[in-house]
């Protein structure tokens, strides 16, 4: 058996990506599936979608890949993070669509619990924040809302997970209720301290702890998939949220090292070795993962809109066919301009927090068209970032960071990626192999099955493409940096 199978279920996309026994693509399927916005703010999966979304891509890429389901030694899975859902232990039904990480509906009882002073607890039991983003409050307002799910709950029925453990679940035909302890690090529900449910967190958001997944090492025995799926048993040895995954595909193992993923928003984690680093500007303390029982942790920045903003000029604006042409336009944009867009579009993530604030642009003249608009989504990127990053130095003391891993779909356009390096002031890496995130789970699996090296082994296999190096006046970033944060308060201020 000589390939790992990676399942990367992300906000817009199921992917499927078989890697051979030198960690190269084999093959690979892709499936957009429905979103669904039935209120300003929310967003929900079909459970369904999300399942046959993971089903056809996997039997797809085996196809593509020429391979049979013998060749296929383990399964990694990677996962949209925070994501909800709930379902009936017997019959496998959610009782409701999944809630998406981006949905905002819990925000006004995450200010309820603030302003009942309970955030400093949750930060230092979860790492989190008190926002929508996270799963808690989703899985309450789920049992708080569905009918009879409380007393289903009560009695034993019922089973949470995020949309690793619901796979899982799928997978193995019902036979295991597990998640990984990134995942469960996002749900505001586990204490990072110690890796377990926590019975303080669970008791504040009224939680039956019977709901709740059993958790695992990132690279570890998560069942194996029902015989009838792909025509064997096939071990499921590896799993991450996607974040973690990427960072683990970058090889980000020594702290100081961080990475950025530009999906559907943008998310950079800054390795802090075994320490979980407090905040003292609001990033979050995460773990980056565990591996043998060994804990690393992280200070992740997490920005909800990246790629989506590019989405937003094709789908909502109307102003490119396709994401690759949005680099054409941003080039030939007029440099007299200034035009400046903050794409709050679901609120702000980090470093502010506001889940009320909505997007805005500034600096619009009688001559601002699709090509200063395209130039502006780009930019707000490369803006967003380097407001992750002065945060994470500012919070870390372990000395120097190294250069800044990006990947993701955005990571493709030299333009945003020479822009980022530019305003950061900082040289950007980017990889030989982009898709990082399938590849971070294929090596989790790849190595819990004996096929993959070991994470020595695995890091000297990383391999630079190209590096971008500042080459903007020092002065110009600064100044343009602080127009960004003059139309991010003004925004506020709306
Ligand atoms: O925390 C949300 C994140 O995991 C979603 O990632 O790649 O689906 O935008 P992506």
């Amino acid at each position: 058996m000589t390939h790992i199978l990676a399942i990367d279920q992300g906000t817009t996309s199921s992917r499927a990506i078989l890697f051979d026994a030198q960690m190269q693509i084999a093959g690979s399927a892709q499936q957009e599936f429905p979103q669904h916005f039935p209120r300003s703010g929310w967003v929900e999966h079909d459970p369904a979608d999300i399942w046959s979304s993971t089903a056809a891509t996997c039997r797809a890429a085996i196809e593509k890949a020429g391979l049979r389901a013998s060749q296929i030694s383990a399964i990694g899975i990677t996962n949209q993070r925070e994501t909800v859902v709930l379902w009936d232990r017997e019959t496998g039904k959610p009782l409701y669509n999944a809630i998406v990480w981006q949905d905002r509906r819990t925000a006004a009882l995450c200010h309820d619990l603030r302003e009942a002073g309970h955030e400093e607890r949750v930060t230092e039991i979860t790492g989190l924040l008190l926002d929508p983003y996270f799963s808690g409050t989703k899985l309450k307002w789920l049992l708080d809302t569905v009918e009879g799910a409380r007393e289903r709950a009560a009695d034993g029925h019922l089973a949470f997970g995020t949309v690793d453990s619901y796979l899982i679940w799928k997978l193995t035909g019902g036979a295991t209720h597990v998640t990984d302890i990134t995942n469960a690090a996002r749900t505001m529900l586990c204490d990072i301290r110690t890796g377990d449910w926590s019975e303080e967190m669970c008791a504040l958001l009224d939680i039956p702890m019977n709901l709740l997944p059993e958790i695992r090492d990132c690279a570890d025995d998560f069942g194996v998939t029902r015989p009838d799926l792909f025509g064997r048993e096939i071990p499921i040895l590896g799993v991450a949220g996607d974040q973690q995954a990427a960072t683990i595909g970058q090889a980000c193992f020594e702290p100081g090292m961080l990475k950025s993923t530009y999906g559907t928003g943008c998310f950079a984690l800054l390795n802090t070795g075994d320490t979980p680093v407090r905040s003292n500007n609001r990033l979050l303390t995460t773990i980056a993962y565990r591996l043998d029982g060994r804990t690393s942790y992280a200070l992740e920045g997490s920005i909800f809109v990246a790629g989506a903003v590019v989405q937003w000029l094709r789908d909502g604006m109307g102003l490119i066919r396709k994401a690759g042409d949005s680099q054409r336009l941003a080039e030939a944009a007029d440099p007299e301009q200034q035009l400046m867009l903050v794409p709050a579009f679901t609120g702000l993530g980090a470093p502010y927090w506001n889940p009320e604030c909505r997007g805005a642009v500034f600096g619009l003249t009688r001559n601002s068209g699709p090509a200063e608009f395209a130039r502006a989504a780009l930019q707000s990127v490369g803006f967003q970032t380097r407001d992750l990053l002065e945060a994470m130095h500012a919070d870390w003391s372990g000395g120097e960071t190294q250069a800044l891993r990006v990947d993701g779909g955005m990571s493709a356009s030299d333009w945003t990626m020479q822009f980022l390096a530019d305003v950061t002031g900082a040289p950007v890496d980017r990889p030989a192999m982009v898709e990082t995130t399938a590849l971070g789970a294929a090596w989790l699996a790849g190595h819990r099955a004996g096929l993959y090296p070991d994470q020595a082994g695995f890091a000297r296999a990383w391999a630079l493409e190209r590096t971008f190096t500042p080459a903007m006046p020092a002065a110009q970033a600064q100044a343009l940096y602080d127009r960004w944060k003059r139309a991010v308060a003004a925004a506020q201020a709306y």
